[in-house]
């Protein structure tokens, strides 16, 4: 596994290292700026007179998880993130005509027990592939405000050749968004909907946190096993993150390998082309929709 840092590779040679496991960090350009810039804007002013990083000082929960339940969507769907993440694309060397991304999520991270679940789900160790993820989609995850090595994500890729016992089994993302997505708010102290979990021990260590500047991003295969840090620091970390997927590879199926992924239901329908926004091809979604667990697990 080889980690890349600033590396002006092309992209096609990129995609080909992410899905070997390598990870690449990249050093703040202005698209990424403007797109935390966008973050920070929508954040205070969601919260009026709060500093944003200590709003689990002077709110409660269930206050905080109400305001995440507008500002979060209103990021997601804000026209001019679609027009930041379209010019980091082009930065970052991406064929906009080929490269396709989902929109932007917002994350939160609090300190110590405030507010882990719904609306601020706290990621325990997964791989996006256990929730319906292309194995060629790449994810990309840059810091909103100042970063620490206490509430920043970690990954785990000495997992990335082996494989874990786990319940994506059961899941399928169109089910999924059916039933309980929307549903995000209200679980503000337990959070009881299904996800995959990994079903053995895991050993978390060694793990790389990346705590990279505001502006900059870290890019990873979704394969690689990852988790939100428990945040001890007593600033909130506010993230962006979204994924990307490549047409040519989509078709050829190129991407990371499956060592343990079954779930059912794809992503596939999610991603916009770089260049117009507009949807993959409708044969390429059909494929990958209604495609059956891949992975039988054995015990
Ligand atoms: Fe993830």
């Amino acid at each position: 596994m080889n980690i890349f840092v600033d590396s002006k590779m092309g992209d096609d040679m990129r995609r080909r290292e992410l899905y070997r496991g390598s990870i690449f960090v990249r050093f703040p350009v202005p698209a990424a700026l403007r797109l935390c810039r966008l973050a920070q804007e929508l954040i205070e002013e969601a919260f009026p007179g709060v500093d944003p990083l200590r709003v689990h000082e002077n709110l409660t929960a269930e206050s905080c998880a109400g305001v995440l339940a507008a500002l979060k969507p209103k990021f997601i769907h804000h026209p001019r993130a679609k027009q930041y993440i379209q010019e980091l694309l082009a930065e970052a060397g991406c064929d906009l005509e080929a490269t396709f991304f989902d929109v932007p999520r917002l994350r939160t991270a609090y300190p110590g027990d405030y507010l882990k679940s719904g609306i601020a789900y706290a990621f325990h160790p997964h791989r996006d592939t256990w929730y319906s993820a292309p194995f060629s989609q790449i994810n990309w995850w840059m810091p909103v405000y100042e970063l620490n090595s206490e509430n920043c994500m970690a990954l785990h890729p000495h997992y990335f050749d082996r494989a874990v016992r786990n319940g994506s089994g059961g899941y399928n993302y169109q089910k999924w968004n059916e039933e309980s997505r929307f549903n995000a708010a209200k679980h503000v102290h337990t959070d009881t909907r299904v996800q995959p979990h990994a079903e053995e021990p895991l050993d978390l260590d060694p793990q790389i946190r990346f705590v990279c500047e505001v502006g900059g991003a870290f890019m990873f295969s979704a394969a690689q096993l990852h988790s939100t840090v428990p945040n001890t620091s007593n600033v909130i970390r506010y993230s962006i993150d979204f994924r990307t997927v490549h047409l040519d590879d989509l078709l050829s199926e190129t991407g990371s390998p499956n060592l343990d992924s079954a779930c059912t239901g794809s992503t596939i329908g999610d991603y916009l082309r770089g260049s117009d926004f507009s949807h993959l091809p409708e044969t390429v979604i059909a494929r990958y929709r209604d495609r059956a667990g891949a992975v039988e697990l054995v015990s």
